[in-house]
């Protein structure tokens, strides 16, 4: 099996109820945080850790994904002739670094589902997903921080950040110790169990399940043994937990600040602080948000 991990999947089929009306008729994975769809930060990230090869998974109602990462002949045309070198070379870059596949999750039967329909595509290798939902900043792409856990210890990898207490019970939450690893103590862990969207009373630490994962083909073969858990979905949780019995799994606890754009509140946040950071829009937003009599 070769360790070099070469394909990101990204599940997009949800349904997108939380931001409805804004998702009746568009994926939730096109709404934009400034000006870039959601997904189009997720596949970014993935392509600056160094993966090219791209699979979404999508549904009903899902087109406009396609198509913003397909090549827009009309508006390329649209923009050369009117010169607007800036514009078309932002229209074009994306579309032409990456190699992108569409698998479709004919029913939104949960994460494990979704990810188990790129199982073809995926084939004999490590793969990484990635929920486009969690944005992700940080010096060094998460994603690329898990590769380079996943190349020391060739196992799965899944992205961990400490949760405030309350919080842990709408994500995956894990059991584990710190394993020392590259001259820190408590950045990786070796995961002892782990549960999907646990009560308070029950989690098992504050360490929560964020929305990147480098995994190993095995995954396939658990989450096709599993039973429909939290919510009556498929998890992707109770995939790796069944996985555990038969090999080890760690943990990264991240370096980067995340935002759940998947949240009408953590998108505002995600909204408002990308808008600072950005050099056209940051000085002017900056003004207008001290002059808010808040
Ligand atoms: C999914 C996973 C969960 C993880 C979360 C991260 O849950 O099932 O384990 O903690 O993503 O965002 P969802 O947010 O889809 O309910």
């Amino acid at each position: 099996m070769p360790d070099r991990v070469r394909k990101a999947v990204f599940p997009a089929a949800g349904l997108g109820t939380r931001f409805l009306p804004a998702t009746k008729a568009q994926p939730k994975e096109m709404l934009p945080i400034v000006d870039k769809p959601i997904i189009q930060y997720g596949v970014e990230e993935a392509l600056q850790s160094g993966i090219q090869n791209i699979i979404i998974v999508t549904g009903r109602g899902k087109s406009a994904i396609e198509d913003h990462f397909d090549v827009s002949f009309e508006l390329e045309n649209l923009l050369e002739t009117r010169g607007k070198k800036d514009l078309l070379a932002i229209v074009r870059g994306i579309s032409d670094m990456i190699n992108v596949s569409y698998v479709r999750q004919k029913e939104a039967l949960g994460l494990g589902h979704a990810v188990l329909r790129a199982m073809e595509l995926v084939g004999e290798e490590p793969f990484a997903v990635v929920l486009a939902d969690d944005l992700i900043v940080a010096e060094t792409p998460c994603l690329r921080q898990l590769l380079d856990v996943h190349s020391v210890f060739l196992a799965p990898v899944l992205a961990v950040i400490e949760m405030p207490p309350g919080a842990i019970s709408s994500y995956g939450a894990i059991d584990a110790e710190p394993v020392h690893h590259n001259g820190s103590p408590d950045r990786v862990y070796r995961i002892r169990d782990l549960v999907e969207k646990p009560k308070p009373s029950e989690a098992p630490s504050n360490l929560a399940i964020i929305g990147r994962y480098v995994l190993t083909p095995e995954i396939f073969d658990s989450l096709q043994t599993i039973d429909p858990g939290s919510g009556g979905e498929l998890q992707l949780t109770d995939g790796l937990r069944l996985l555990l019995r038969t090999r080890p799994i760690y943990a990264y606890r991240f370096e980067g600040t995340r935002y759940d754009a998947g949240d009408k509140l953590g998108f505002l946040k995600a909204t408002v602080e990308f808008a600072l950071r950005r050099h056209d829009l940051g000085g002017p937003f900056r003004e207008y948000l001290k002059g808010l009599k808040l």
